[in-house]
């Protein structure tokens, strides 16, 4: 097992680099709509970007984060959904700026079902459209070198599905650019630009990136 001595998280450092680099390339928050899909009270990254952007959104599963949610976010529409349902079975979502899809990593969801049983954004990656008037900043965790991943095969198994890829454990920069990059094209996006900002650094091996895709639609 890990020691988790050997993870070097970087939440706030990362978010705040992440959103530099955006101020960078041009990106207006204060004009901008924002929903986070995975809200638990959001303290860990929503709170930052609530602060910089026209308003936002919050849908979390989890019943227990809602006073909290509603506590630190009394502005925000806040909605306890299984997102990951719910952008599946609509057609119709709320058009917004930014989507943060801050996704958990491993399988998760109900054990008990397949069709309920997600897999870190790889249910509903698919599905931006939806959210998208003319231009969306997408911007999602990336995990390129899982730990302890020989105890979850079946995460693998999904790894390895999604990204067509056999060497899952270790995956380099350039082939996810690539992938997602092909991705965001097959859906009918232009990708205006595309960054990535390390979150979390394990026994100092970057393992788990922020990917923001600027797209517009085609
Ligand atoms: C990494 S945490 C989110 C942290 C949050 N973005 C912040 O800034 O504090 C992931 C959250 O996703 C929630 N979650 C898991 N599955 C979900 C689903 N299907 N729909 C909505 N939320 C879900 C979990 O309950 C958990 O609170």
């Amino acid at each position: 097992m890990t020691d988790m001595q050997d993870l070097d998280t970087r939440w706030e450092k990362g978010t705040n680099e992440l959103i530099s680099r955006l101020l960078e390339k041009g990106i207006k928050f204060s004009n901008l709509k924002c929903l986070e899909i995975f809200g638990r009270d959001g303290t860990w990254h929503v709170s930052i970007f609530a602060k910089l952007v026209k308003s936002m959104e919050i849908w979390e599963i989890d019943e227990k984060w809602k006073d909290e949610l509603q506590k630190n976010f009394s502005k925000s529409d806040i909605k306890i959904i299984d997102s990951i349902k719910t952008i599946k079975n609509n057609l119709e979502l709320p058009k917004v700026d930014i989507l943060l899809i801050d996704n958990p990593m491993n399988l998760y969801g109900n054990e008990n079902s397949q069709e309920n049983r997600y897999c870190e954004h790889f249910d509903m990656i698919e599905e931006i459209k939806k959210f998208c008037n003319k231009k969306i900043l997408v911007i999602f965790n990336v995990n390129r070198h899982p730990f302890d991943y020989n105890l979850y095969p079946e995460w693998r198994k999904r790894r390895e599905q999604f990204y067509m890829n056999t060497e899952t454990d270790n995956l380099s920069i350039e082939f996810l650019h690539k992938f997602y990059e092909q991705l965001f094209e097959k859906l009918g996006f232009n990708i205006i630009f595309n960054i990535n900002v390390t979150r979390v650094f394990f026994k100092k091996i970057d393992m788990t990136h922020y990917f923001a895709y600027y797209l517009e639609l085609k």
